[in-house]
């Protein structure tokens, strides 16, 4: 009788080498979605080291990320403060923080980029670290309309090179995507995939086309809201309440776009509508650029379709 073979391929990427799980993480850029990032893989045992450009930036982002953690304290120790002040200790504890990329990559295995949504300055970034980072560790970048392969190009590591999509606000949304482009090697994306699952996250794959999945969605679909408010078709808050009470969504498009930040969703459409001229669902709304030029962006700045 033949004996069946038991094959354990855990652990083991295509090529059949033991890839390493990641351990270090390096975030450069400490806004919103850097801080989260730093945040949610300190959370998950990661080491990061969290990159800004100048000390008043790096207080800034340790503070968001200390605020941020004391939510996710009250809510999991609610009867245990102490254990939630330990909680945030000793997350606090595995980030530490540079504003020299360079020296902060030295001994990384993950880059996750989420610096300003520029093709100069990213491109300026990375390589500017390509070669100061070890030639294991992997280059992603957290874009939210850019192509992964067109930043990738500055590099030597086009196979260690993806992108790494996250979600506002980074520490409860559960979604990544992982973007692979063309050249991304079959290791690199397993061990993207995999970090995804450590840090508590769904991925998702995707092939690196204009906004991926998420955005793909959902910018022409808050486009489109703002049209219907320009048409005077309903109101703001008709159209939110619409989307919440009608489709089940948690925000309505407009609340949305003043999350998100208005110059966020004009940048992305901007650039989209460049590139391709001809596509529809890409079109300028006047009203979006009259409130991003009257400084309008939304929550971050007190007022954009709504007050706050
Ligand atoms: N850190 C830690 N915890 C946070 C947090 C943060 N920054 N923000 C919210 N939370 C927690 C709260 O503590 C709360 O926990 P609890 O319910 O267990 O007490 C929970 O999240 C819900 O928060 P709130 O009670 O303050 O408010 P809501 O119930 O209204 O939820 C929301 C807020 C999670 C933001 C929800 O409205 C939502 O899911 N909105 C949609 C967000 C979305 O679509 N994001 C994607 C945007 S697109 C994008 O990011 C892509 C980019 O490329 C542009």
């Amino acid at each position: 009788m033949a004996v069946p073979l038991l094959i354990v391929t855990r652990g083991l990427s295509t090529s059949g080498v033991m890839s390493a799980a990641i351990k270090h993480v390096t975030v450069v850029g400490g806004g919103l979605m850097g801080s989260g990032i730093a945040q949610v893989s300190a959370q998950t045992g990661h080491n990061v080291t969290l990159v800004e450009v100048n000390e008043e930036a790096v207080k800034k982002a340790e503070k968001s990320i200390q605020g941020s953690l004391q939510r996710v304290a009250n809510k999991m120790y609610k009867d245990k403060p102490e254990d939630g002040e330990k909680f945030i200790k000793e997350t606090m504890g595995r980030i530490s923080t540079s504003t020299n990329a360079q020296e902060a990559v030295k001994n990384t295995d993950l880059v996750i980029e989420a610096i300003v949504e520029n093709m100069d300055a990213k491109h300026k970034l990375f390589s500017s670290i390509d070669s100061s980072a070890p030639q294991h560790a992997i280059f992603a970048s957290n874009t939210s309309s850019l192509s992964i392969e067109e930043i990738a190009q500055v590099t030597k590591r086009k196979d260690r090179f993806g992108g790494l999509h996250f979600f506002n606000p980074v520490p409860v949304m559960k979604l990544l995507e992982v973007v692979r482009t063309p050249e991304t090697s079959d290791e690199t994306y397993e061990k993207m995939m995999a970090l995804g699952k450590a840090l508590g996250k769904t991925p998702i794959t995707c092939k690196d086309t204009p906004g991926f999945v998420v955005n793909r969605l959902l910018v022409p679909y808050v486009a489109e809201a703002v049209r219907m408010l320009e048409r005077g078709d309903a109101s703001a808050k008709d159209i939110d309440t619409a989307m919440k009470l009608g489709a089940g969504y948690p925000m309505g498009p407009l609340e949305l776009a003043d999350y998100v930040g208005l110059d966020t969703n004009k940048f992305i459409l901007d650039g989209w509508y460049k590139k391709y001229p001809n596509e529809p669902l890409f079109r300028p709304s006047p009203l979006l650029n009259k409130l991003v030029a009257e400084g309008k962006l939304g929550r971050k700045t007190g007022e954009g379709f709504y007050k706050y």
